[in-house]
């Protein structure tokens, strides 16, 4: 069977035959009508034969790769991978990089000995992209699959991916700060770029996207970046007064750090954990509140209690609080004239957290009455009995309780009747003259120097003025000593006691507060001169 010597004259005849007016002054060169097909590997492709003779039934094709014949119709020898098909075209099953070629399809008019070239194919083989891979670091990677680094982190990121014949890959970013947008792209088989000190803003979803440059297949991988960070500052410690007095509730935040930190509260000294989180409240700042109602049977008496922190990113923080159990202090022994208006008072600055602080007598809590006034200034407790008589003398509690436990002052008031004004009077300071006496210092200096304070201290002394007279033994607990403005020591080693004289203004009984304000021990220097004169 002869074969055409020259294909591109048997070719140029055809095209002539088919394309008379468009073709009859050129000549088509075989360059000129390749065509260029491509397929994916593993897949099956055909390859057309065109141009063909009209009557097909009489045409014999076979199909040439770079010049030699791989298929033929062949009924006998059918062939799996390459076959020719009734009209000609050439299908090839389970593509190969071997396959790539350029092909051509010949055909024979049945009984005619020349070969025509009907077909001149570049077929090309695509693969991928496979392989996507992803490399971030440094970082850690959390259960869920996403990862995450600590802020200011240099990170890196490298996107491989195999494609044949050649690949475009692209990092873009999806993150809240910003849009969309691409942050590399490259043609290489690895693709890198690098964030210098990584903020929170760059947190987000990153996407390598691998294009295959033959097929136009399109690839891509995506990994959520985390990006966190420890609160810079220090957690917060604080308390809040619960229902009940034996109840405190402690409150523990740590803002600005993500994730959310844990916290935990814990006794310093027992070292034991009094709470632990997971958190009570979260919000979207990354703000842990951890709430914890704590009672007296967890406290001690004294206590430290601190919260700590523990950030995922290694770094732990705390805050304590120091509670301390309430101690209310005042004047022990109080003296009122019968009729008259008195005031006992008593502060509480001690407790943390804050007490609960209410005057009691014989067990019973004291409310506002016609008879009692009971009133709160500041950390100062006031008890006003109006119309003092007889059957108010007795003892009164400053009654102090806080979640460490409770405790109370005793204050002892005396009645003095204003028909045994004078004998009271004599009475008082026949007691001071007795404790007097008791002090090992010259006897006569004293005493000569008590007529002169007798002389000057009450000489001022009269119902009317409803003047109040209390005793104070400058030997008591060291407590008493922050109420009562201290006088140089007299002797050393030896108690002395002093006469402490509030002085209520006859015409202060419906203004309390201001006999308050006056007696106020805040004030030393208003008080100071009568100390002075009590004091001999
Ligand atoms: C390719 O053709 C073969 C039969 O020749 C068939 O079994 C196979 O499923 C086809 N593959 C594809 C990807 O179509
Ligand atoms: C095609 O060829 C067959 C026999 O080889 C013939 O009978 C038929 O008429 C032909 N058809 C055309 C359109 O030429
Ligand atoms: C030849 O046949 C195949 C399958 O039957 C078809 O896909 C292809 O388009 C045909 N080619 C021509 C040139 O008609
Ligand atoms: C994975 O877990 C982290 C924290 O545990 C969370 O912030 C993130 O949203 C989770 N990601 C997904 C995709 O669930
Ligand atoms: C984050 O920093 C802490 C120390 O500050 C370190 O222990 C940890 O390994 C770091 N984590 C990552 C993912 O870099
Ligand atoms: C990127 O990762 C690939 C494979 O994961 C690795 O072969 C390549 O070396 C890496 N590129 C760089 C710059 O580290
Ligand atoms: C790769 O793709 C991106 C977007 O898909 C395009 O902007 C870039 O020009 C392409 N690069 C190459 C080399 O094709
Ligand atoms: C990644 O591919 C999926 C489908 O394969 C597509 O829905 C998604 O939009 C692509 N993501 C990006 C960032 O190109
Ligand atoms: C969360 O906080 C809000 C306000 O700070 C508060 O009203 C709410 O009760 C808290 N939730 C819990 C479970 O403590
Ligand atoms: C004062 O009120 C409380 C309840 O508010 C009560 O328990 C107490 O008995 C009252 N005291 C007196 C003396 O009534
Ligand atoms: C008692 O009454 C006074 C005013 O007369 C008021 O200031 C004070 O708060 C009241 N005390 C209580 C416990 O209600
Ligand atoms: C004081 O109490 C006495 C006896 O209880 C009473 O007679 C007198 O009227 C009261 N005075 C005032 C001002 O309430």
């Amino acid at each position: 069977m002869g074969r055409p010597d020259n294909p591109t004259m048997t070719k140029s005849a055809i095209l002539l035959t088919l394309y008379l007016l468009l073709l009859s002054h050129q000549t088509v060169s075989e360059e000129q009508v390749q065509q260029n097909v491509f397929g994916e590997k593993g897949e099956n492709t055909t390859l057309q034969c065109h141009d063909q003779p009209f009557n097909a039934s009489s045409v014999l094709y076979h199909w040439k790769k770079d010049g030699v014949i791989v298929a033929t119709q062949n009924p006998w020898k059918p062939s799996e991978h390459l076959s020719i098909l009734n009209n000609g075209s050439l299908r090839i099953s389970g593509l190969q990089y071997i396959d790539e070629g350029l092909y051509t399809c010949e055909c024979q008019i049945k009984d005619e000995s020349s070969w025509q070239t009907h077909s001149n194919i570049k077929l090309q083989v695509a693969d991928g992209p496979t392989s996507i891979s992803l490399d971030i670091r440094p970082a850690t990677l959390l259960k869920n699959g996403t990862l995450y680094v600590n802020k200011s982190s240099d990170v890196y990121f490298n996107c491989s991916s195999v494609s044949r014949p050649s690949q475009n890959l692209t990092w873009t970013v999806e993150n809240l700060a910003q849009d969309n947008h691409d942050k590399a792209s490259g043609s290489g088989s690895t693709l890198k770029f690098f964030i210098n000190r990584i903020q929170p803003q760059d947190q987000g979803m990153y996407t390598c996207t691998s294009q295959n440059t033959l097929s136009m297949r399109t690839v891509n991988k995506s990994q959520e970046l985390l990006v966190y960070y420890a609160p810079e500052r220090h957690p917060e410690c604080s308390w809040e007064v619960a229902k009940e007095p034996s109840d405190v509730l402690l409150i523990c935040t740590w803002r600005e750090g993500y994730p959310a930190p844990t916290l935990s509260w814990h006794e310093v000294l027992g070292k034991s954990v009094i709470a632990k989180g997971p958190t009570i409240n979260v919000t979207s700042q990354g703000t842990e509140r951890l709430e914890i109602l704590v009672n007296r049977f967890i406290l001690h008496e004294k206590e430290e209690v601190k919260c700590t922190g523990h950030h995922v990113t290694g770094v732990e923080k705390s805050c304590s609080i120091n509670l301390e159990m309430p101690f209310p202090t005042g004047d022990p022994l109080v003296a009122a004239l019968e009729g008259s208006t008195i005031t006992l008072s008593c502060t509480e600055t001690n407790s943390l957290p804050s007490a609960k602080t209410v005057w009691k007598k014989m067990d019973e809590i004291i409310n506002n009455t016609s008879k009692y006034n009971v009133s709160k200034n500041g950390p100062t407790y006031k008890l006003t009995i109006v119309n003092v008589t007889k059957d108010d003398e007795g003892v009164y509690y400053c009654y102090s309780e806080n979640p460490l436990g409770a405790r109370e002052l005793e204050v002892i008031l005396t009645v003095r009747t204003s028909a045994g004004n004078g004998g009271a009077i004599v009475g008082v300071f026949v007691s001071i003259l007795v404790m007097m006496i008791g002090i090992s210092v010259g006897v006569t200096v004293y005493t000569k120097r008590d007529r002169i304070c007798i002389g000057l201290g009450f000489s001022h002394l009269d119902d009317d003025r409803g003047d109040v007279l209390s005793l104070v033994d400058s030997d008591e607990e060291e407590a008493f000593h922050d109420s009562v403005p201290q006088l140089p020591p007299l002797t050393n080693g030896h108690a002395t006691t002093l006469v402490e004289i509030h002085r209520i203004p006859y015409n202060d009984h419906d203004d309390n507060a201001d006999s308050m304000e006056h007696t106020d021990q805040t004030h030393p220097d208003q008080t100071e001169a009568e100390h002075q004169s009590a004091y001999c």
